[in-house]
């Protein structure tokens, strides 16, 4: 039985979802996965991460130490995690413009039948996460993946907000987390990995 290659891509300003994201990566390890945490590259000027005090330590932490996302990561991977904020009820733009590089895999049918989940954060309760995952997954639609949302499969998920979509969560303006959402995430990487393993064998 070979391992599940599970890719965790997250993009983070201020560091609520790179928390997400190391949960994911620690739970990908435990479930047997080989694993690779990467971070989608940040577009912004450095004019404006710098007005945000919490952008630019979350940026200056993780610029050298998390390893950048390829598109080859998408090929490499069975199975893919996504962490990404809400942006007016959408993926960021940086999320955005990494998943149009995709196009050449699409092409060639490499996507198809990648197991992929996502979680989002938001800065309000009902901040437009569910919108952000559903948004996100429209374009795992076009690429033939399989998408192992949580569902109501576990109690964690309705003890973690109860977002049968992705594991989401609201965040204060520095990027910390408002409620506990763990055991919702890491539910949540053992159904994909598991998902994925019966793709595999
Ligand atoms: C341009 C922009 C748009 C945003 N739109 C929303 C929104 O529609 N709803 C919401 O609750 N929070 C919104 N937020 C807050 C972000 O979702 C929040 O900062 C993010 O979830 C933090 O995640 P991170 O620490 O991983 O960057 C927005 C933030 C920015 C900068």
């Amino acid at each position: 039985m070979a391992n599940v290659k599970l890719a965790v891509v997250y993009y983070s300003s201020t560091g609520a979802n790179y928390k997400l994201a190391q949960w994911a990566e620690d739970q990908g390890k435990k479930a047997g996965a080989e694993v690779k945490l990467v971070r989608i590259p940040e577009l912004a000027p450095m004019e404006a991460i710098e007005q945000n005090p919490k952008w630019k330590e979350h940026f200056m932490a993780t610029k050298d130490s998390v390893p950048e996302a390829t598109i080859n990561d998408l090929d490499w991977a069975d199975a893919v995690i996504f962490s990404v904020p809400t942006r007016f009820g959408n993926v960021p733009g940086q999320v955005k413009q990494f998943m149009d590089q995709a196009g050449g895999l699409w092409f060639q049918g490499k996507l198809v039948n990648k197991v992929v989940s996502a979680m989002t954060s938001a800065q309000n309760v009902h901040g437009g996460q569910e919108a952000t995952l559903l948004n996100l997954y429209t374009t795992m639609f076009h690429w033939g993946a399989i998408i192992a949302a949580p569902g109501y499969t576990d109690d964690a998920v309705f003890a973690t907000g109860g977002n049968p979509y992705g594991t989401s969560v609201s965040v204060d303006g520095e990027g910390n987390l408002k409620e506990d959402v763990e055991a919702g995430v890491r539910h949540q990487v053992n159904r994909t990995v598991d998902v994925a393993q019966k793709f595999i064998d």
